[in-house]
């Protein structure tokens, strides 16, 4: 079925809680219906809004938002290693690791709780705790607006990075994602190298399916702001990816700063959250807008902030730590 909307309020359809308005708003249940929706409602000026999770408003929308809401998880196939599945780009992300978690089918347990639909999942290949959406993805269905026609596109060719894919660049606004193909293994697979993992793990008697998952929801909700009580997108920034040479200069003046090997050889990840707190930065305030008092990668709502009020204080954050370590960071969230 398809739901259209026009002049309505957005506040309670993104995460951060900016009070903006969209002068329309269709959502859809199911892919075939996409051909009638673009010849009703125009292939001009269009964006996909899925759960809200990872945006940021910066003033009211004029295009189409169009939200997916396919909620089905279908079984594909089923052997005695492996669950292969469907999943509709409406499915709550959470509710498809709680699905997988109930068969112990392993692969994104340690991708609890992270807030948003299955359909943004590849978008910015979404990770946590040592584990990619892209680790787990086997193809991606799609529309193409202009062609009208659906494609299913093999993981291969989806150029997936950290925080990337070819969605973000040479297929951004020009498909709809409807539904994502899983592979899940039946046979355990447990990761615990990251962090606290082990450590929560082995506090709740072992590496099981279910111990994963509530060690990495007690994680997460001890460091990340609940969107219900404190608007936010979760990580404001991406982590930064430098030149080695640079992260040896920084690291032989700062021994204790966290790093970790790129995917791409020769490069280095730093943490923009501890790069954030060194500048001083955690737990600062001005106006409606904060940082995170327990994790500085994180941009918080106060209560009443817009879209404008957010984005110039990250540019605050930016130029801070640009001037403390030389490194420019920049924001993980879509600015609309
Ligand atoms: N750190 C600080 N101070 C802070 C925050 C972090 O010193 O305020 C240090 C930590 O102690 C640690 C390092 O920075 O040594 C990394 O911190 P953390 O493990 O919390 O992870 P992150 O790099 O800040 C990334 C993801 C998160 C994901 C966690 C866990 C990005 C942009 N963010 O954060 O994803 O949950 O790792 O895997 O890659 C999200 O994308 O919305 C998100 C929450």
């Amino acid at each position: 079925m398809i739901r259209y909307y026009e002049d309505i309020d957005i506040t309670s359809r993104n995460s951060f809680h900016v009070r903006q308005r969209a002068k329309r708003l269709v959502e859809f249940d199911r892919a075939e219906e996409l051909p009638e929706l673009f010849a009703k409602y125009g292939t001009e000026s269009w964006y996909v809004l899925s759960g809200g999770n990872n945006i940021l408003f910066t003033k009211d929308v004029e295009s189409l938002l169009i939200v997916p809401c396919d909620d089905r998880i279908e079984i594909l196939d089923e052997n005695a290693t492996t669950l292969r599945v469907k999943v509709g780009a409406g499915v709550e992300w959470d509710d498809l690791v709680a699905w997988a978690v109930e068969r112990e089918a392993w692969g994104i347990e340690n991708l609890s709780l992270i807030p948003g639909k299955a359909g943004a999942a590849p978008v910015q290949n979404i990770g946590a705790y040592g584990v990619e959406a892209k680790d787990v993805i086997r193809a991606v269905e799609m529309y193409f607006v202009d062609g009208g026609n659906f494609v299913t596109l093999a993981a291969e060719h989806c150029d997936f990075g950290y925080r990337e894919s070819v969605f973000k660049h040479s297929l951004k606004g020009r498909v709809v994602i409807t539904a994502i193909e899983i592979e899940l293994s039946k046979v355990a697979n447990p990761r615990l190298g990251y962090g606290d993992v082990v450590r929560e793990v082995e506090a709740r008697g072992g590496a099981t399916i279910t111990n994963i998952r509530d060690a990495i929801c007690a994680i997460r909700r001890s460091k990340l702001p609940d969107t219900a009580v404190l608007g936010n997108a979760g990580s404001f920034f991406k982590n930064p990816i430098v030149e080695q040479a640079v992260a040896e200069k920084l690291l032989a003046e700062y021994p204790d700063m966290p790093h970790y090997p790129a995917q791409e050889e020769g490069k280095v990840k730093l943490a923009a959250g501890w790069l954030i707190d060194k500048a001083g930065m955690k737990g600062y305030k001005r106006g409606n807008v904060g940082v995170h008092e327990r994790q500085a990668l994180v941009l918080v709502n106060l209560g009443g902030a817009t879209g404008g009020e957010v984005i110039e204080f990250a540019w605050e954050v930016v130029a801070k730590v640009k001037e403390r370590f030389g490194i420019e960071i920049s924001p993980e969230v879509n600015v609309l």
